[in-house]
């Protein structure tokens, strides 16, 4: 796709790898909807990104929040064509020790909240492939935590192994509506992901441009073709 003139919704655009996300996106010639919850941080993201950059508040727990949101979208911008479903949180400790509320954060963000933003734009990306042969193109966060498990991870195993699966399903359910779908694994990446987690950060970890840069590649992809899953490991993680 060639993403001059395109339009985004990248979720979790305050921080970390959403950041990286919208840059690159705007850097080539798109205008990204940016949600997260803290309206602060969203508007230093703009203050560093310019006007293309539209930073909306946001908490994708909230079904409703979610629903608004994303009406104001469409009632801003006639299309819509590219969904990267980024937002996530670690909330990591023994199975036996793990708080329920910190088990239902992870579902509710890193899984119920992909879902959520999903079925708002495939309507619309349906509707664009009627009218030019192409739909658009979802790209979802997962992580290796989606392919590995971890002691101590279960909750955030858990989410994550149900994007993968939700990713899988949603490629084949709508590859035929002109709409791709891919599932991004990173590895441990330098954001802030584990300062809210609480632990220790790896030693050599992937820098979030460089996985920003991979999305970008991904999205770039030519017509009649796309890549469904990539796996981004460091090379030497521990230095
Ligand atoms: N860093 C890693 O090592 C790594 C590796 C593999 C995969 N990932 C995945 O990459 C994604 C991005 O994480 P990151 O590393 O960039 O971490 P980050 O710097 O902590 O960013 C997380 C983002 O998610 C947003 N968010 C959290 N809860 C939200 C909610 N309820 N509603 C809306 N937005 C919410 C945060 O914004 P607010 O707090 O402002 O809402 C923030 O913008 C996550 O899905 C994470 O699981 C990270």
């Amino acid at each position: 796709m060639d993403l001059t003139d395109s339009v985004a919704v990248v979720t979790g655009a305050s921080s970390g790898l959403g950041i990286h996300f919208s840059d690159a996106l705007i850097d080539r010639g798109a205008t990204v909807y940016g949600l997260a919850r803290s309206a602060d941080k969203l508007a230093d993201v703009q203050d560093t990104l310019g006007d293309a950059f539209c930073p909306l508040t946001c908490d994708l727990r909230d079904e409703t929040e979610v629903e608004n949101t994303f009406a104001a979208i469409r009632d801003e911008s006639d299309r819509l064509d590219v969904l990267i479903n980024n937002a996530g949180l670690g909330q990591f400790g023994p199975v036996d020790d793990l708080p329920l509320e910190d088990w239902d954060v992870q579902m509710d963000t890193n899984l119920r909240g992909v879902f959520l933003c999903t079925r708002e734009v495939v309507p619309t990306m349906r509707s664009q492939n009627d009218e030019t042969g192409f739909g658009g193109h979802i790209v979802n966060v997962a992580s290796i935590a989606g392919l590995l498990g971890n002691p101590n991870l279960t909750a955030y195993n858990a989410s994550k192994f149900g994007v993968r699966g939700f990713s899988d399903s949603l490629m084949k359910e709508v590859r035929d509506d002109g709409i791709r779908v891919t599932c991004l694994y990173p590895g441990s990446t330098d954001t802030n992901f584990f300062e809210v987690a609480d632990v220790e950060m790896t030693d050599n970890p992937l820098a979030p441009e460089d996985v920003a840069a991979t999305a970008m590649h991904v999205l770039e992809s030519p017509a009649n073709h796309f890549i469904s899953e990539v796996v981004l490991r460091p090379l030497r993680p521990r230095g």
